[in-house]
């Protein structure tokens, strides 16, 4: 049986996963109001890899005889800047999901959940690769500017990412 602040915890992280979808698909929307369709396929990608996420979250809870939680999500902006602007904001939010993994790590140490401690390593490696790709596309765009060949390029490249 799990703890019950951990369970708390992991709900309340699996609303963050939710919001992290929700945060993408609002992108990829925002992407296809540019006709950036590449870019919005890589971002429609990415909702659907984060509802994997809180899903994991999900079966992890049941698994260990605990009660799901599900609160509402909180909205997301619907407009940015800039593809930068999205992409750094993008950049920004998985840094703040990093920590938060770091958090539910430290909270499965001390309460001795050493079950909660091995899932949640998946975590703690999947965040590095997310912040790599993010901001290896924030470097990109910084590179192209406003050139629009430029953003062209990055769109074709977007569109080549597989549908996961
Ligand atoms: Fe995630
Ligand atoms: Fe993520």
């Amino acid at each position: 049986m799990i703890d019950g602040r951990m369970q708390e915890a992991l709900n309340k992280h699996a609303n963050a996963e939710f919001y992290s979808s929700y945060l993408y698909l609002s992108m990829s929307a925002y992407f296809q109001s540019l006709n950036l369709t590449g870019f919005a396929h890589w971002m429609r990608v990415q909702a659907r890899e984060e509802l994997a996420h809180a899903m994991k979250f999900y079966d992890h809870v049941i698994e260990r005889g605990g009660k799901v939680a599900l609160p509402p999500v909180e909205a997301p902006p619907s407009q940015w800047e800039s593809p930068l602007a999205a992409f750094e904001d993008a950049y920004r939010h998985e840094q703040k999901v990093t920590g938060l993994i770091n958090q539910l790590v430290d909270e499965a140490v001390q309460t001795r959940d050493h079950a909660t401690n091995a899932f949640l390593q998946w975590f703690v490696s999947e965040q590095v690769e997310e912040e790599a790709s993010v901001d290896a596309i924030v470097q990109k765009l910084k590179l192209v500017g406003d050139a629009p060949g430029g953003l062209l390029m990055i769109d074709h490249e977007l569109a080549e990412r597989a549908s996961g």
